[in-house]
């Protein structure tokens, strides 16, 4: 079914874009190219550490907290916390933060990026210049090594880097950087696609395309990597007490991981959640889990990295979590009527196809694991507190998902109001030329919710 069949469910072309609101003023213009589109900034403070795919451009998130209008000192949350740009714009604002973020070593940078930096030791460019110097003298002994190293990881360099790198890594994993290790670590993660010498574009990495190096020597960059941290921490000094910052690295559909947060006192929360669009956050970073030693194998990274994440792509669907959740899905109203229709109708274009994909597993299970994501937000918010979600819509075999208006209605039995629903910009233009794609026009929305008083 194309969107203009939909009989009840609006289209995002009839939604009002950019519009003001009673919030807190005039939002950012409709299509102005910003939000999610552009991912972490690469020039930003803290989002240059690591360029997230899936990461927020945080002038956006500035913009979106400001909307919220909260007195200074108050807390803001993010379920999806990804590489916490939320976080550091709250900070910046004058806020506490608490987020949840399902992928291990994501987590780790968002809790790096917001906890206090160590401030008796010699400084971060010191000692990343003191780690370059050894790595150099050990060069060679690293090259006669890189035979053991993944395959995925031995075909995204030249030799010559490869053995940079690695000599880098090893001494930082045996604890050369001291208090610095974690800042190390990121430093050398952030330098991988900086130097690699295939295709490693996000969110898909080809190491049999060749492509030469946006730069060419590891050394040098992991330095530039490590200056720009340590002028982003001394930023930072004057934002700390009495506030605090928290990524826990967990699943937000369970109340053991907002432990760090008591009931009723978050005040505000921007987020994201995944898209219903097959994007696959563990597989994205993989270059970065297997040159680390995080994970070995592809079993490795589901069982240890998507573990914990809500199911919105096929490949992590099963039969059994899509016939519970249809079950659950019940207790949510009217609203699960309309997702099980979408999965009736997901179900038959499967059906249709030889090799179809299994949309309609995913759809039942994504939108359970959203509303008891909702349920843990209400459990944590202030009655009247505000939350404002960045999400797309989407179209598998070209049957339209509202997922945005999907979400609101949920929130809507789980103790929100809805508040707005506004189209950010319009997407999937890129793959305007495909003929065999679907003709649904798709956008990126936000929807403000309200914690009922
Ligand atoms: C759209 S991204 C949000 C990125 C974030 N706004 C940023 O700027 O980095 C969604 C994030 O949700 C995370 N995620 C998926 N399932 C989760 C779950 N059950 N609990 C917590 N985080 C989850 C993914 O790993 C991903 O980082």
């Amino acid at each position: 079914m194309l969107i203009s069949d939909a009989p009840d469910q609006a289209s995002p072309a009839s939604l009002p874009v950019g519009t003001t609101t009673e919030l807190g003023g005039a939002l950012p213009a409709p299509g102005s190219g910003r939000g999610r589109k552009h991912g972490t900034s690469r020039t930003e403070p803290f989002d240059r550490w690591f360029r997230y795919p899936a990461g927020f451009a945080s002038d956006y998130v500035t913009s979106l907290l400001a909307h919220l209008a909260l007195p200074s000192g108050s807390t803001v949350i993010d379920p999806f916390a990804g590489s916490a740009v939320t976080g550091t714009a709250a900070r910046q604002a004058g806020h506490s933060f608490f987020g949840i973020e399902a992928h291990p070593a994501i987590a780790e940078l968002g809790q790096l990026k917001l906890q206090y930096a160590p401030q008796h030791s010699q400084p971060l460019s010191e000692m990343a210049k003191k780690l370059v110097t050894a790595a150099e003298s050990r060069v060679d002994a690293s090259e006669a090594r890189l035979d053991d190293e993944p395959d995925l990881v031995k075909r995204c360099f030249t030799k010559p880097v490869l053995a940079r790198l690695t000599s880098l890594r090893d001494l930082i994993r045996a604890g050369a950087a001291e208090e610095w290790h974690l800042y190390a670590k990121w430093a050398l993660l952030g330098t991988l696609r900086d130097v690699a010498s295939a295709r490693v574009g996000w969110p898909y990495q080809r190491p049999a395309s060749e492509r030469k190096p946006t730069y060419a020597d590891p050394m040098t960059r992991f330095l530039q990597r490590a200056l720009w941290m340590e002028e982003d921490l001394n930023q930072t000094c004057e934002y700390t007490e009495p506030l605090t910052f928290h990524v826990q690295n967990g699943d937000s559909r369970s109340q053991n991981s907002w432990a760090g947060i008591a009931t009723g006192s978050a005040q505000g929360c921007v987020s994201s959640p995944p898209y219903l669009n097959n994007f696959d956050y563990a597989d994205a970073t993989r270059l970065e889990l297997y040159f680390w030693g995080d994970v070995s194998s592809w079993a490795e990274m589901c069982a240890s990295v998507r573990n914990e994440m809500l199911t919105a792509t096929t490949q992590q669907s099963s039969v059994g979590a899509a016939i519970t959740a249809q079950t659950k899905l019940r207790d949510y109203g009217t609203v699960s009527k309309r997702i099980l229709d979408i999965v009736e109708q997901l179900t038959a274009e499967r059906a249709a196809r030889r090799r179809g994909k299994e949309y309609d597993r995913v759809v039942p299970d994504y939108f359970l694991a959203i509303a008891q994501v909702l349920e843990q937000m209400a459990w944590a918010m202030q009655p009247g507190a505000s939350a404002i979600w960045l999400v797309g819509d989407s179209a598998p075999y070209g049957v339209y998902i509202d997922t945005p208006r999907l979400i609101s209605e949920l929130a809507q039995e789980l103790g929100f109001s809805s508040e707005k629903d506004v189209v950010l910009r319009r997407r999937g233009q890129r793959w305007a030329s495909n003929t065999t794609r679907h003709d649904v026009e798709l956008s990126e929305r936000m929807i403000v919710l309200r914690r009922a008083l």
